[in-house]
């Protein structure tokens, strides 16, 4: 078996320490080495030491050469909707024009109108559409994305979503882990009535929920629980039979009202609350105590042209473990760029650098229940890599919006950016 080593590098970022969420104190270093070469053999992460003595240990070995280059563990991306077919740029401008994204979805736009376009769509296209997004994703460093179902809000249109997902795992060379969103939004026609709204929550838990795990179709459950789309009651009721059937649990929560979303979270056991921009204190307090993972979607507010963000200071303080993502959906947050998500994680966040890259690594792989595999440069971990045309980590959120990733490696084999 040959060995790589990755030489040269100004900087490798290794997040090493735990395999599992960090949180307070922990986040304050995110291991950052200078001289430092990696090792990779049989796709895992080998060793760490200067090359030297790396060209000792593994004569013979090939090399990467990462002169002028930082290189971190690949970016992974736990919360995203890279299922859908048309973009909806039209509604930006409406809400330039005053309209709120609440108020364009009670007219029919927003998820429904992604709905719409979805149902018409044939697995193949969406597979079509989806590919090159992956591929924009990937260019920008990330090498695990969490992907959604939720556009078709049918028992067809959501297997068909996730059937998807399942062929795109294959045609790209990222790490995917897929998530069965049935209970995105009531459909349009189900939500006129209270029993329309009982039968549609019927159908996700009698029919949806057993041939997503029948089919092996998803790891996690998700609910968008928000004022005017699920309530809490209905929230629950969909995640306690999700989780009856083996599927583990987040929550879309306390987006733009609070609503007791981190709180109910938190008390199911949820691997992740997402969102959060309006979490209340007390659900603060809730993750805070909790192995919940907070994951913080800034780039959503920021494109939704809302004011607030996250409290994210007050969750790390408080003691949460935080992860960053995109949120790539046509809705809310269209960009395939993570870095930016740094970008606005330290400008409006407040976080350190330190804790940016924990919370887009190590954090996002836990709200994954993947922090044994991946996120961090340790021996022993997946060889996730990117590397980035930068001398110093703190240029990556710090250049924003440039595309600075090189190269990325998925299970230490390059991927094509
Ligand atoms: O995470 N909040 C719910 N779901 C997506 C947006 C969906 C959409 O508008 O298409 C989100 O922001
Ligand atoms: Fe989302």
């Amino acid at each position: 078996m040959t060995a790589t080593l990755f030489v040269n590098a100004s900087q490798v970022v290794t997040c090493a320490g735990p395999a599992r969420a960090r949180r307070g104190e922990e986040l304050r270093d995110a291991g950052v080495l200078t001289g430092a070469a990696v090792a990779v053999e049989g796709g895992r992460i080998a060793a760490l030491a200067p090359a030297d003595e790396l060209r000792r240990r593994f004569p013979g070995a090939e090399e990467v050469d990462c002169a002028h280059g930082v290189l971190t563990p690949g970016l992974v991306d736990s919360h995203t909707h890279a299922i859908f077919g048309k973009s909806r740029h039209e509604e930006q401008e409406m809400r330039a024009l005053g309209l709120d994204y609440m108020d364009i979805a009670r007219r029919g736009g927003g998820i429904h109108a992604s709905v719409r376009d979805l149902r018409a769509r044939s697995e193949d296209d969406l597979v079509a559409q989806a590919l090159p997004r992956l591929r924009r994703i990937a260019s920008y460093g990330a090498t695990t994305v969490e992907v959604k179902s939720g556009y078709g809000l049918t028992v067809e249109d959501e297997l068909k979503s996730l059937r998807a997902i399942q062929r795109l795992s294959s045609l790209v060379p990222l790490r995917l882990v897929p998530t069965f969103l049935g209970a995105h939004e009531i459909p349009l026609d189900a939500r006129a009535t209270p029993a329309g709204r009982a039968d549609y929550l019927s159908l996700i838990v009698k029919e949806m929920i057993p041939r997503v795990v029948e089919g092996g179709l998803a790891r996690f459950a998700d609910v968008f629980c928000e004022p005017g789309v699920l309530t809490i009651d209905e929230s629950r009721v969909v995640l306690t039979a999700a989780r009856a059937a083996g599927l583990h649990l987040k929550l879309h929560a306390d987006e733009l009202r609070p609503s007791g979303g981190a709180e109910l979270a938190a008390a199911l056991g949820a691997t992740s609350a997402d969102h959060l921009a309006a979490i209340s204190d007390n659900g603060i307090r809730a993750l805070a105590a909790s192995q919940t993972v907070a994951t913080l979607l800034p780039g959503t507010m920021l494109f939704l042209g809302k004011d607030r963000q996250a409290p994210a200071r007050a969750l790390i303080d408080g003691g949460a473990a935080v992860a960053l993502a995109t949120d790539f959906n046509p809705g809310t947050s269209p960009t395939p760029n993570f870095p930016l998500i740094l970008t606005l994680a330290v400008s409006q966040l407040r976080l350190t650098v330190s804790e940016a890259m924990l919370a887009a690594t190590v954090n996002g792989a836990a709200a994954l229940e993947l922090a044994h595999e991946t996120g961090q440069i340790a021996a022993g971990f997946s060889a996730d890599l990117a590397l980035f045309d930068i001398e110093d980590v703190r240029e990556l959120p710090y250049w924003y919006g440039d595309r600075r990733c090189r190269a990325t490696w998925v299970r230490g084999v390059p991927c094509a950016v």
